[in-house]
C-alpha cells in the first residue's frame, strides 16, 4: 500500500483478503486492522481489540500496536472500552481528561475512539484508538471505521 493510503484502501484490501480466502479467522482480520491502521494514519498512537469474555463479563487484550502501557483486562462498564462494550455503541471521545469513568493507559493520550465488532450479531470485541492530539476523531473516523468492522459478516470463523 502506497504512503497515502485511505480508509478506502484499507477497506477494499481486506474486502479482497476476506472474500478469497475462505480460512480467514477473524483473529487474523483484528491484526490485520491493527496493523494497517497503526500504520497508515500517523494520528493513531495506540490501535488495539479488546476480547469480549461474554462469561466474565469483561474484555481481554488482544492485538495490539504500539507501545507497553495496556490494560489487560477491562470489566463491562469500565472505562471507554467497558461502555462500548455494555452500550455497544461507538464512543468518540474529543478529551479524555473531560471523563470521569476512563482508564488511563498512557499520559500522552488526548482523544479516543472505542467501537464495537459484531460476528453472527453479537458482540465479539472493541477496537480502541487512541490519540496523543485532542479531537483527533470524527464522525467521517466513525463512519469509515464502522465499515472496515463490518466486513466481520464476511469472515465465517
Ligand atoms: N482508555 C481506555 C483503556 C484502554 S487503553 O487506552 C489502551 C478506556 O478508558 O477504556
Amino acid at each position: 500500500m502506497h504512503e497515502k493510503t485511505s480508509y478506502e484502501d484499507i477497506y477494499l484490501f481486506l474486502k479482497k483478503a476476506t472474500q478469497e480466502n475462505k480460512d480467514y479467522h477473524l483473529l487474523t482480520f483484528f491484526s490485520e486492522v491493527v496493523n494497517l491502521l497503526k500504520s497508515h494514519f500517523e494520528k493513531m498512537d495506540w490501535v488495539g481489540f479488546y476480547l469480549v469474555d461474554e462469561e466474565h463479563s469483561t474484555l481481554y487484550l488482544g492485538p495490539y500496536r504500539d507501545g507497553v502501557d495496556a490494560c489487560e483486562n477491562i470489566p463491562k462498564g469500565k472505562g471507554v472500552c467497558g461502555t462500548a462494550y455494555q452500550e455497544e455503541k461507538t464512543q468518540l471521545v474529543n478529551d479524555v481528561h473531560q471523563l470521569t469513568n476512563y482508564i488511563a493507559c498512557s499520559s500522552s493520550t488526548q482523544s479516543e475512539i472505542v467501537l464495537p465488532c459484531f460476528h453472527n450479531g453479537k458482540i465479539i470485541a472493541v477496537l480502541d484508538i487512541d490519540s496523543d492530539q485532542q479531537a483527533a476523531f470524527d464522525s467521517e473516523d466513525q463512519e469509515q471505521l464502522e465499515r472496515i468492522l463490518s466486513l466481520t459478516k464476511e469472515i465465517q470463523r
